[in-house]
This record gives structure tokens, C-alpha cells and sequence, in this order.
């Protein structure tokens, strides 16, 4: 096997593993998956319910500027809820970021284009009360952020009502591992490409973040482009390591 020539600045270490019978190189080097939660590059983080988890964590997770996201439990009472048993709360995603790179502003745009907020209690099929759309608040200028947004958004239309809540942050849950990025790991091949992380370095991971979007496709159409020629570069030469994107 030849290893291609790779950038020296690239490489701290590379190891290969044997699994299900076909060889996966992983490659290890700080650009690749940077974790950005240095002291100097502090993140923030926001709090959304806008129906399936699965799919909140897609729809946030290719947005530039977002480096992590955790499918959750929030807005309830019941203490440590469970996906079968999850009480009063709703499917929660918890978005972290760097807000030099990205807004809580854009945030919300976000949230309320990538659902209907004006479906009662429910996502398309998915109904019930965990399913509701809440802005969880976490500071005074969130509240008000969220506020006004949630005002310009009920403003577009009077036919309806805007059913989201807006309620200050309590207790985040994250769900079972099962649940986390759960798009990404219907897709065995993108799970192999960036070296079948073991299931903390996947939630971790800022790459794996933006791959679950875009396996969901729910990516902004020029990154879903980039990323697929990526992808389609990587199988041609075979090389089948994804060190970023
Ligand atoms: C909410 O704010 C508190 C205090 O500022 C902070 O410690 C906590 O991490 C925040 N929670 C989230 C989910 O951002």
C-alpha cells in the first residue's frame, strides 16, 4: 500500500486497524477534528426543541461556526428522563459554538426555518408533546433575542398561531448514546471515512457534527457539494481517511 504524500504539518500519528475485514487508516493531527474548547477560544452554547432530535442535530450541525451538537432531554420536570420514559420533556438539541464565528442570532433563523412552529405539538408525523418547539433562554439577552425573533416570526402570518415557547434553561439531559448522531450512523461508509471514532470521540467531534447534517442533507447546498466531492475524491484515490472538511 503506498501512502500518499500527505502535508507535514498534517500528520502526529497514524495507525491502522483491522475491522470487518477491510483495512481503515486513521489519521490523527490537530486540523483535522479540532476540539476548540481552548481557554482562549471559549464556546457558547443554545438549547433548541424543534421536534426529533435525530433531525435537530442535523440541521444544526453543518452551520459554520457550530462545533458540536448533543441530542437531549429538556423543558420537563422528570428527573433523568429516558427516551421510552422521557416525561414532560421535549427532544432537545444542545448547539455549541464559537460565537466569533457564528450568532445566536443566526442560530434561531436557523431553528425556525428548519421546522414549522406553527404545528401544534408536533413535527409532520412525528406528534406528541415531546415533539413541541421551545427557544430555550439562558441569559437576559437570549430572552430578548429569542423574543423579538419569535415576534418577527409570528408576524409573517396571522393565519396561525407560532406554538414555540420560550422558557429559561433548565436541566440539558443528553440521550442515550444511541440517539446521538443518530443520520450519521445509518451511513457504515461516512462512519469509516473519518476512521470509525469509538462512540465519546463521535460525540466530541466537530467533524462528525457536520458530517451527520450532511448525511441527513440538510447541509447549505454548496457545502453539500464540497463535501460530496471530497467524498468522491477520497474513494478515487483510494485513500479512505476524511481529515476535514
Ligand atoms: C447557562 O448559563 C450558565 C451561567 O452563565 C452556564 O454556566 C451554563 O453552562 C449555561 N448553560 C448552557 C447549556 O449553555
Amino acid at each position: 500500500m503506498t501512502i500518499l504524500s500527505l502535508s507535514p504539518f498534517a500528520i502526529l500519528f497514524l495507525y491502522i486497524s483491522l475491522l470487518d475485514k477491510t483495512v481503515s487508516i486513521r489519521l490523527s493531527n490537530q486540523i483535522s477534528d479540532p476540539v476548540v474548547d481552548s481557554p482562549d477560544r471559549p464556546l457558547k452554547s443554545a438549547v433548541f426543541a424543534l421536534g426529533s432530535f435525530w433531525r435537530s442535530e442535523t440541521a444544526f450541525g453543518c452551520i459554520n461556526g457550530v462545533v458540536r451538537t448533543t441530542a437531549g432531554y429538556s423543558g420537563g420536570t422528570k428527573v433523568n428522563p429516558e427516551y421510552r420514559k422521557l416525561g414532560d420533556h421535549a427532544e432537545s438539541v444542545q448547539v455549541e459554538y464559537d460565537p466569533r464565528v457564528v450568532g445566536y442570532r443566526q442560530l434561531l433563523d436557523l431553528f425556525w426555518s428548519s421546522h414549522d412552529s406553527r404545528q401544534v405539538f408536533g413535527q409532520g408525523p412525528d406528534v406528541g408533546n415531546q415533539y413541541r418547539s421551545i427557544i430555550f433562554t439562558n441569559s437576559t439577552e437570549e430572552l430578548r433575542l429569542a423574543t423579538i425573533s419569535k415576534e418577527r416570526e409570528q408576524l409573517k402570518s396571522r393565519s396561525s398561531i407560532v406554538t414555540t415557547q420560550i422558557q429559561q434553561l433548565g436541566t440539558f439531559y443528553r440521550a442515550e448514546p444511541d440517539h446521538q448522531k443518530f443520520e450519521l450512523k445509518q451511513h457504515p461508509f461516512l462512519l469509516q471515512l473519518i476512521g470509525n471514532m469509538a462512540e465519546e470521540e463521535l460525540e466530541r467531534s466537530a467533524l462528525a457534527t457536520k458530517l451527520n447534517g450532511y448525511a441527513a442533507e440538510l447541509c447549505p447546498p454548496r457545502v453539500q457539494k464540497q463535501i460530496d466531492s471530497r467524498v468522491n475524491e477520497i474513494i478515487r484515490k483510494g485513500w479512505p481517511v476524511l481529515k476535514d472538511i
